[in-house]
């Protein structure tokens, strides 16, 4: 008989959470989601309780949760507010944790999950970026797996190998939807053109990360967390056709790539069923139809995203949390109309040069430093 993995999912109505449930019911035989935990999307939560016979969910958001309460019937346990979250993340039934929340906001389950011993399932790129000192502080190579589909192929590359044979970490990006235009070009960019992904089909904020490629540099601070490699031997390499999810470079000039479909749900399976695959939800590659693999070096210039966590992360300490968090604001305030495409590196590079970064110790100093760095970025904003 199998036995079935108990797994809580973090975020579980947004992108990759969806995703999550897909693949949980493809294999219910092998998966069983015993937590949920949203925002605000307190009916859809209630929803998916109901369909997947959960009974613990939470809403960090509290009149969301109120909602949840009406809703989900006297067998529904409803938790309320960010600690709540961060208590599912430790559910002691629960053995694998998916954290799919959105921005540095997951940092502190990440943190929950793994000091509770339980295999941490990263899709939250940020809690790493922000607090990777104090995440690795915690993390080995079993209790720690990406899901971010770059990292995940990585990780999978890495199977079988010493990591000190390693070289170089390849990092591929599509490029986004203003692959090829200048700065110029992108001054007016709308909401809707930047969030028209050409190759991925992701939650809003992913989405402008990816048009400005500051979610590639959150990427390059995550890989080196997760691969303990240094920034000068990590190489972004602008893929189009986002077929190679990343490769390695070993220390006899053999590299390892992983290829695949352009589908979230495999690398969030493989998170599941490692070191073992299970079947795919989608048809695998027909390599006599993929007419060609490009690759670049991205356009620093037309992108300064990408340089600048590239600094955050050299910098070390709170740099990135700062940087993390001067992004997360300068986003939120380009998708409500607030602020213009290019007002996003602006608000990175302004807020970062007011930056002291110190040597991270505590959660506290992470939440401050981001705290710091959201009230700055606002300042930024506000003064264009
Ligand atoms: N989407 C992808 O394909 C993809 C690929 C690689 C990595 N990632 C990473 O995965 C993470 C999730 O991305 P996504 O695209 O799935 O985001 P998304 O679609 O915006 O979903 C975010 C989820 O987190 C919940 N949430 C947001 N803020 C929260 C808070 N403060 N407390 C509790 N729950 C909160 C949302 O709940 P509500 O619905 O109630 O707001 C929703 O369930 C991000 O870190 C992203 O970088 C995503």
């Amino acid at each position: 008989m199998t036995v079935r993995v108990r797994v809580v999912i973090l975020g579980c109505t947004g992108s990759i959470g969806r995703q999550a449930l897909d693949v949980a019911s493809r294999h219910a035989d092998r998966i069983e989601v015993v937590g949920l935990a949203a925002h605000t999307s307190a009916e859809q939560v209630v929803e998916q309780a109901h369909a997947f016979n959960v009974q613990r969910i939470v809403l960090s958001d509290s009149d969301a949760a109120g909602r949840a309460r009406d809703l989900g019937g006297d067998r529904l346990m409803v938790g309320s507010g960010p600690e709540a979250v961060a208590e599912l993340a430790e559910l002691p039934e629960a053995e694998v944790v998916l954290n799919a929340l959105v921005g540095a906001a997951g940092l502190r389950a990440t943190l929950t999950a793994l000091a509770a011993g339980k295999t941490l399932a990263l899709a939250n790129k940020e809690s790493l970026v922000a607090g990777g000192e104090l995440v690795t502080a915690l993390a080995t190579e079993s209790n720690l797996v990406p899901v971010d589909s770059e990292h995940s192929a990585i990780y999978q590359c890495l199977v079988g190998e010493e990591r000190a044979d390693v070289e170089r970490i390849w990092l591929t990006a599509s490029g986004g939807p203003f692959r090829g235009r200048s700065a110029a070009d992108m001054a007016n960019v709308t909401v809707e053109e930047a969030l028209a992904h050409p190759t991925w089909n992701m939650g809003p904020k992913i989405s402008i990360d990816s048009a400005t490629l500051a979610n590639k540099g959150l990427e390059v601070i995550e890989a080196h967390h997760l691969f303990g490699v240094d920034y000068d031997r990590i190489r972004v390499l602008v893929h189009p056709q986002s077929i190679v999810h990343s490769m390695v470079e070993f220390a006899d000039a053999s590299v390892k790539a992983h290829l695949g479909t352009t589908d979230m749900r495999i690398p969030i399976q493989y998170a599941f069923s490692r070191p073992r695959r299970w079947d795919a939800p989608v048809a695998a590659l027909d390599f006599a139809q993929v007419a060609r693999l490009d690759f670049g070096d991205p356009d620093v210039d037309a992108f300064p995203a990408l340089s600048l966590a590239f600094a955050a992360g050299k910098a070390g300490g709170t740099m990135p949390a700062v940087m993390n968090a001067a992004n997360e604001v300068a986003v939120a305030a380009f998708l409500s109309r607030r602020a213009g495409f290019a007002d996003i590196p602006r608000t990175i590079e302004s807020v970062m040069a007011a930056h002291d970064a110190e040597p991270l110790g505590s959660l506290e100093q992470v939440e401050a430093a981001d705290t710091w760095a959201r009230a700055r970025a606002e300042e930024v904003l506000s003064s264009r």
